[in-house]
């Protein structure tokens, strides 16, 4: 097995390979002065599992560098190249909201499912479909963030109560609150726009001396973690922690969510941010071993 970081990946590329004891493999992947791709592999990788570490925030660009490592190392006889994706794109765009709107989230994933031979990842937002499976056509591995969220609760927060901030978000929510011995509620969540979201807050009085934790999978514009926080405020909560597996913050989003009237903003390292503070590398490189053997 040889590992390789895409650009910006190369931190948790270096656990994942520490955990693995595989060797980093040397790559140079940069844009020519025109915006075209380069890409060249320095280390040897015939007959080698290529693993390509890319978390695929911000998609469109990083996707062309990600073909052509795959395609090269092929090209140059790896007898397998496997995509780590700890956070996958798209995923939210599982249904034709608007006439007229592709399903894109089913063409990235045909896209994906065309040169890499295996796909693991982290949370990816299932909603509307229950596997991957339903539309990447190559073996994957989903692991979830919520043992490591809840140990990480456990060990930094005195008296939790953790908070979804819709339906969608029980799935986390509820897993995490068990693993950590702790309540936790789910509120009801409308959204009118990209930034326009209103959520409902359910009777939160009985947890006052405790310490809200928001726990979400994905903070994109903040808007949802925003709108929470504000209500939580008015029921004269404690402020709150917000925790998120994906660290999206869509422009002014993290600055945003900071000045809301939060106690901290804490994240897993699946998109590298100056919030991570959860570490999934362990995970992450015992899920890869074990997909590789199944693959192989
Ligand atoms: C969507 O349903 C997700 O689970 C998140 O709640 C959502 O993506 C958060 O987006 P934003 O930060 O833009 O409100």
């Amino acid at each position: 097995m040889i590992v390789f970081a895409l650009p910006g990946n190369e931190e948790l590329t270096k656990k994942i390979a520490g955990h693995l004891k595989a060797e980093k493999g040397e790559a140079t992947i940069r844009q020519f002065p025109d915006g075209e791709s380069y890409v060249q592999i320095h280390s040897e990788v015939k007959d080698k599992c290529v693993v390509m570490v890319c978390t695929l925030h911000e998609p469109d660009a990083k996707l062309l560098p990600l073909y052509f490592l795959s395609k090269t190392a092929k090209e140059l006889g790896a007898a397998c190249t496997c995509l780590v994706a700890p956070y996958l794109a798209y995923m939210r765009q599982d249904k034709q909201f608007n006439p007229g709107e592709g399903i894109t989230s089913t063409y990235f994933a045909e896209l994906i499912s065309g040169f890499a031979e295996t796909l693991t990842t982290v949370d990816p937002h299932l909603h509307r479909r229950s596997s991957l499976s339903e539309i990447y056509t190559v073996p994957n591995k989903l692991i979830h963030a919520a043992s490591h969220i809840s140990k990480w609760v456990s060990d930094n927060i005195e008296k939790p109560v953790f908070i979804g901030p819709d339906g969608e978000s029980e799935q986390w929510v509820s897993q995490v609150a068990e693993e950590a011995g702790a309540p936790f509620t789910v509120l009801e969540k409308v959204r009118h726009g990209d930034r326009d979201v209103e959520v409902s807050v359910p009777d939160v009085a009985k947890y006052k001396d405790h310490t809200p934790v928001l726990v979400d999978d994905i903070i994109s514009t903040a808007r949802t973690m925003i709108e929470t926080v504000g209500h939580l405020k008015k029921a004269g909560m404690h402020p709150p922690v917000c925790v998120g597996v994906h660290a999206v913050f869509a422009g002014s989003a993290y600055a945003d969510l900071k000045n809301a009237g939060v106690q901290q903003v804490v994240t897993c390292n699946t998109i590298p941010h100056e919030s991570n503070q959860i570490d999934l590398s362990d995970i992450l490189a015992k899920e890869i071993n074990q997909l590789m053997k199944h693959h192989a």
